[in-house]
């Protein structure tokens, strides 16, 4: 099983934080904020890892990073030229798959969970999943609707959301997911997104959905940020 963290984009929402410094690697009180969804891969017993960062500061990630020995780890990494969306940065993963399946982690996501079980669960199915979690503020997100505990379909920040449940940025793929986002168009906000993936399992048949039991944050602005180093001291 490999892992692939996602840490592209311009972080435009915490400016003037991000002006010379990438968004993951700001600090989560103690550690830089890459660390955590490193932590949640390493956690569940995935040790090779691709790092998708943006080419402005690829040398700040390689610098922090290195190979990966520090973590008892092998890092690689892939640029992504342009801010083009979570799915077009995932693409960039294809040949580092090579066949195999991926578990995802977005670089802004902080969770308290371990997904050990579901990494092992997944393993043995040909469905995706995706990890759910219920918040206060859902048209911040991609959203779910859900008929009983069964996911219907996603919405990516609806005005009118269908629920209280946000898809966090955990997402476990077959291979074939690179296929498939070969097909998308860019959304309204001219990126290739991560909900369209996410609907085209669900409308297979062949998405499960777990609901996170611990603590689930994103740190891409300056609220959740500032709730993420609240959340990772009192754990501490
Ligand atoms: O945090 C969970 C949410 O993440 C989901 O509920 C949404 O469905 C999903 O679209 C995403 O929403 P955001 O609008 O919060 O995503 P954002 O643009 O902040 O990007 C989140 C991370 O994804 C970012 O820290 C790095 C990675 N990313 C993003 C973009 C746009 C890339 O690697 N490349 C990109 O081009």
């Amino acid at each position: 099983m490999k892992g692939v963290v996602l840490a592209g984009g311009t972080g435009s929402r915490l400016f003037p934080l991000t002006k010379v410094t990438n968004k993951h690697l700001l600090p989560v009180y103690n550690k830089p904020m890459i660390y955590y969804p490193i932590e949640t891969l390493l956690n569940a017993g995935i040790k090779d890892i691709l790092i998708v960062s943006g080419k402005e500061h690829a040398g700040g990630f390689l610098k922090l990073l290195g190979s990966g020995k520090e973590f008892n780890a092998k890092f690689t990494y892939e640029m992504q030229e342009e801010a083009g969306g979570i799915a077009q940065a995932l693409s960039l993963a294809e040949d580092f798959a090579d066949g195999e399946k991926v578990v995802v982690v977005l670089g802004d996501n902080v969770i308290e969970d371990s997904i050990k079980d579901s990494v092992e669960e997944f393993h043995k199915t040909d469905s995706a999943f995706i990890f759910l979690k219920e918040v206060p503020d859902a048209e911040r997100f991609g959203v779910v609707e859900l008929n009983g505990s069964k996911v219907v379909s996603i919405e990516e920040k609806p005005k009118k959301p269908k629920s209280d449940f946000a898809v966090t940025g955990i997402y476990m793929y077959p291979f074939e997911v690179f296929e498939i986002i070969k097909t998308l168009k860019p959304s309204d906000r001219g990126e290739l997104e991560i909900t369209d993936v996410n609907n085209y399992f669900v409308k297979k048949g062949k998405m499960k959905a777990n609901f996170l039991k611990g603590f689930w944050t994103d740190a891409g602005t300056f609220e959740s940020l500032f709730r993420a180093t609240e959340l990772v001291r009192k754990r501490q």
